[in-house]
């Protein structure tokens, strides 16, 4: 799963290519319900789910009741995707060993009929180090780390750029600072969530995102557009690459 039909198509197509399946017949399986893009290359599925938790909690529920009619069994769940690193290069993959809500809680807390229920958002360990190993070799720096899910992409993710901000460049600062210290290495918006509801499904899952910039530098994403479309390949190829050799190791 990721966040833009676009990106999903990419990873069909990268899919197609990694494991041998003709691309003529790559088919958008959702045709005109237009909320997601849904693909199917051999054993996987790739899916768009939009931006933030709300989004990506329906589709990823979705995906959960189809899996199960399908009889699909010990299915493995992805989240490819971009943020905000901290203290990291940007151009950097990070795969989230933990999702941390906006109040610094390993958990993602959902109202269930008038009460806070929180679920833990830690992600399968094992899963998550050799996502991070098949990457060795491959040029950039790849992280395990905390990552803190936001609810916003600007004042949730401490920014200065946005249109509503009531804090100075020191409280920010001191925020991302924290976060770096309590082992966060990047910001996106829907880790906690993604952790949550997979482990409650006693379904294993890794969430693997490029970092655009460092925001311990900055807001703004700065680099050129070919910069950045080469980098959101590496999610790309790291989770294509665990996936096909997962799938050789079946066979053998
Ligand atoms: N996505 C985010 O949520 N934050 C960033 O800074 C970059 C991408």
């Amino acid at each position: 799963m990721g966040g833009t039909k676009h990106r999903m198509r990419e990873f069909a197509i990268h899919m197609c290519r990694v494991l041998g399946v003709e691309e003529t017949k790559l088919l958008n399986l959702t045709k005109h319900a237009h909320r997601y893009a849904m693909y199917k290359v051999g054993p996987v599925l790739s899916i768009s789910h939009g931006i933030g938790i709300p989004s990506m909690s329906v589709v990823l529920q979705e995906v959960l009741k189809l899996l199960h009619y399908a009889g699909s069994r010990d299915p493995v769940f992805f989240r490819i995707g971009t943020s905000g690193g901290l203290g990291v290069p940007p151009g950097s993959v990070v795969v989230s060993a933990w999702g941390l809500s906006g109040t610094l809680e390993k958990s993602y807390d959902i109202p269930v009929l008038g009460k806070i229920r929180k679920l833990p958002s830690y992600f399968d360990e094992r899963l998550c180090q050799e996502v991070a190993a098949a990457a060795s070799g491959d040029g950039y720096s790849t992280y395990i780390g905390g990552t803190m899910a936001a609810d916003d992409y600007y004042r949730g993710q401490a920014r200065l750029d946005g249109p509503l901000c009531d804090y100075t460049e020191a409280d920010k600062m001191a925020f991302l600072r924290t976060l770096s210290e309590l082992g966060v290495r990047n910001i996106e918006m829907e880790a906690t969530a993604f952790a949550g509801y997979t482990r409650e499904a006693g379904v294993r899952a890794a969430d693997v995102c490029v970092t655009l910039l460092d925001r311990l530098q900055g807001d703004q994403v700065t680099s050129s557009k070919s910069t950045m479309m080469g980098w959101q390949m590496r999610p790309i190829e790291l989770v294509g690459r665990y996936i096909a050799e997962h799938c050789r190791s079946q066979q053998a």
